[in-house]
């Protein structure tokens, strides 16, 4: 038996005489040809040369030092401090669907509370038949569900509105993420305090000095929404509401409070800062539209985009990019390379999921022109993600919240790629 774990010389060898002899092979341009001698294959390199680190090195391991740029950012200017302020993603970066809670976007209120699982209760009062507070280890004695969904905060692209601001999809569409939970189902809790009849509403608040205090119609609280403990497999982070938050699917990101601390069920809506003052989308005519929960269908290329130019020649392009919709799942993506003319039907790396990102590819054969990269969304309602022109028609220019307008990337001969908008 050969030892797979040593490097094999032999093989070192064989790759050896296979440059000397083979010369140059058509590969369709993504890969180069092996005409030259190339050290990092034909000479022994230093990594090979000595040990890696032990097991016990890093108990809990963080990314490698060549990808610490794949970060949360903010933008210092959006809001007057860092405690009532907002992060973003790298989507740029990422791949796949499922956003790592390292890299997660944060949106707080007041800041992220420490608070720890022995000091953490969850009452549920008022309209109930038997007000209950239950502790963390209450919580894990109920059966629990695994749902991947993503959280997108009303606010993401609202700086758009006015025309193309901010250069980077982290920054423009980073106000989002995509986790598996496991958490009790609210309806199981609510259940077990017994809803009385007249109570029609729910208001969930927060621990933090924020509160973050928001009213959901109970048909939504006895639905799919969850009470959340773990994420992506492990406990929640302090930034994501360690130990328990409130997974609202498709719903706004601002209703998913967390540091849970109480539900109240009411009668009607309490019409609190969140959902009266913020989170409104103002109209064209000045009056403002009462509620937006739930989060339309949109889509954004993240590579090509400004923070992930194309870095090489014509040839083999792999375009891709995210979808979602609040109301279902992704059904097709269409992507545009010249501004809207023309589309291209995207392949999903899956088929869409309920309330969940999902993953787009177009692979083209660059011709090394400029690109008007766009992406078209489309859900399961048969709603189709609308042009930012068509949005304004209807919503002005006064808004800020739930902007799921198709966004443009303009991508130059070189492949530095812009945030620019096309009427
Ligand atoms: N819950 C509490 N208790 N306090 C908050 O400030 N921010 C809300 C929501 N829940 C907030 C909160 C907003 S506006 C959003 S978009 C999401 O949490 C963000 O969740 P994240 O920080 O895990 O990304
Ligand atoms: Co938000």
């Amino acid at each position: 038996m050969t030892d797979k774990s040593q490097p094999s010389t032999t093989r070192r060898g064989f790759l050896k005489a296979g440059i000397a002899t083979g010369g140059a092979i058509a590969t369709g341009g993504a890969a180069h040809a092996a005409q030259e001698p190339d050290p990092l294959i034909t000479e022994v390199q230093p990594w090979a040369q000595g040990l890696g680190d032990g097991v016990d090195a890093v108990p809990y391991g963080l990314p490698i030092e060549y990808e610490d740029d794949v970060i949360r950012r903010n933008v210092e200017w959006l809001t007057a401090d860092t405690i009532s302020s907002i992060n973003f993603t790298p989507i740029h970066a990422l791949d796949g669907t499922i956003t790592p809670q390292g890299c997660a976007f944060e949106r707080h209120h007041s800041g992220a509370i420490e608070l720890r699982k022995e000091d953490y209760r969850l009452m549920i009062n008022g309209l109930v038949d038997q007000p209950l507070i239950f502790t963390y280890a209450d919580l894990e004695r109920f059966p629990r569900e695994n749902r991947v969904y993503f959280c997108e905060c009303a606010a993401n692209s609202g700086m758009e509105w006015a025309g193309a601001q901010l250069n980077g999809a982290q920054f423009t569409h980073g106000m989002i993420h995509n986790m598996e939970y496991s958490g009790v189902p609210l309806r199981t809790l609510l259940e077990e305090a017994g809803v009385k009849p007249e109570g029609k509403w729910v208001y969930v608040e927060g621990a933090d000095a924020s509160s973050n205090g928001r009213s959901i119609p109970l048909e939504k609280a006895m639905d799919d929404v969850l009470v959340a403990f773990k994420a992506n497999g492990e406990a929640l982070r302090k930034e994501h509401g360690y130990p328990v938050r409130l997974v609202v699917p498709g719903w706004e990101g601002n209703m998913w409070v967390k540091w849970l601390r109480r539900i109240e069920v009411t009668t009607q809506a309490i019409e609190s800062r969140e959902e009266t003052s913020k989170y409104t989308d103002t109209l064209e005519d000045g009056t403002s539209r009462k509620w937006t929960w739930e989060m339309d269908a949109k889509s954004v290329i993240t590579s090509p985009s400004p923070q992930s130019p194309i870095k090489h020649g014509p040839g083999p392009l792999v375009i891709t990019g995210l979808a979602w919709s609040g109301r279902g799942s992704i059904t097709r993506v269409d992507v545009s390379t010249d501004g809207g003319k023309t589309w291209a039907t995207a392949r999903l790396a899956q088929e869409g999921q309920d309330k969940a990102l999902s993953r787009f590819y177009l692979d083209i054969t660059w011709d090394g022109s400029e690109m008007f990269l766009q992406s078209r969304a489309m859900d399961s309602t048969g709603y189709v993600q609308p042009t930012k022109d068509q949005l304004r028609e209807v919503r002005g220019l006064n808004s800020i919240y739930h902007n799921n307008g198709i966004q443009t990337w303009w991508v130059n001969a070189k492949g530095e790629a812009e945030n620019v908008e096309i009427s």
